[in-house]
């Protein structure tokens, strides 16, 4: 890959991978770093499994989906939506969640939850939703920003000029899975899911994402490829700064 170019092109950078590699961790200090929005395309996906749920749109119902999608009222914190094309985007806070709302509705928690998890990945699996939302991630990204997906650099941007396919072995996705839904409030009842648990439904959504018609996941030939197995997001974003040709930045460890 060739330097990031600061000449007219906004500056992009798409970010590929399975879930549970990092990825979201890695695309937020990159943008951070580099001052860009963030763009994460699975959040797009779990709130249209999330606005079917709440409508009795099943989730299979591919006419049905592409309706609801083609009207998907979505808007990221930092980076504003379809409607408002010109607000002003911002570079994401230091380990804080981006916020996603569905009209005045924040849904930044119901999104995340396993059941949604699971509704994202069937309804992704469908041409017609792909279709429907290529536009709208296309839209969201067209001032420049890191994208975060599993078809960033094969369909949606296949032209970004910087690539990265971030993976890792199953159990190190599954152990930071788990650790993202083990409850962290302090007092907070119950346990999260056990990592087998994890690991099995990991394993059955990378057989999904990869092995779907449409779009599925896979590695653009000229994506950098970084196994994060055994990596902290510093040493992630440091490989990635090196890639874009801004080695030895260390600047953000946020
Ligand atoms: O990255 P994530 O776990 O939030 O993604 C949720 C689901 O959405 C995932 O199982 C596959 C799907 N997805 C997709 O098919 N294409 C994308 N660009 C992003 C996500």
């Amino acid at each position: 890959m060739s330097a990031p170019s600061h000449a007219d092109q906004p500056l992009l950078i798409v970010i590929d991978g399975p879930a549970g590699a990092g990825k979201t961790t890695i695309a937020r200090r990159l943008a951070r770093h580099l001052g860009l929005p963030l763009l994460d395309t699975g959040a797009i996906y779990r709130s249209l499994a999330l606005t079917a749920r709440r409508r009795g749109v099943a989730w299979d119902d591919e006419a049905g989906l592409v309706a609801l999608a083609d009207a998907l009222p979505i808007r990221f914190g930092g980076l504003g939506s379809l409607a408002e094309p010109d607000a002003p985007h911002d570079v994401p806070q230091r380990d804080v969640p981006q916020r996603v709302w569905l009209g005045d509705d924040d849904v930044t928690e119901a999104i995340r939850t396993p059941e949604i998890s699971e509704g994202a990945s069937r309804v992704s699996a469908l041409p017609g939703v792909r279709k429907a939302l290529l536009g709208l991630q296309r839209a969201l990204g067209a001032r420049g920003c890191v994208a975060e997906g599993r078809d960033m650099g094969t369909v949606v941007f296949p032209h970004a000029p910087h690539k990265f396919f971030v993976t890792a072995d199953l159990q190190a996705r599954a152990a930071r899975r788990q650790a993202d839904l083990v409850p962290s409030e302090p007092g907070a009842m119950g346990q999260g899911p056990s990592l087998s648990a994890v690991q099995a439904e990991l394993h059955l959504r990378d057989a999904r994402d990869s092995g779907r018609a449409a779009a599925p996941l896979v590695r653009a030939e000229d994506a950098v490829l970084i196994d994060t197995t055994s990596l902290s997001p510093e040493g992630v974003l440091d490989l990635m700064l090196e890639a874009l040709g801004l080695g030895y930045g260390r600047g953000d460890r946020g």
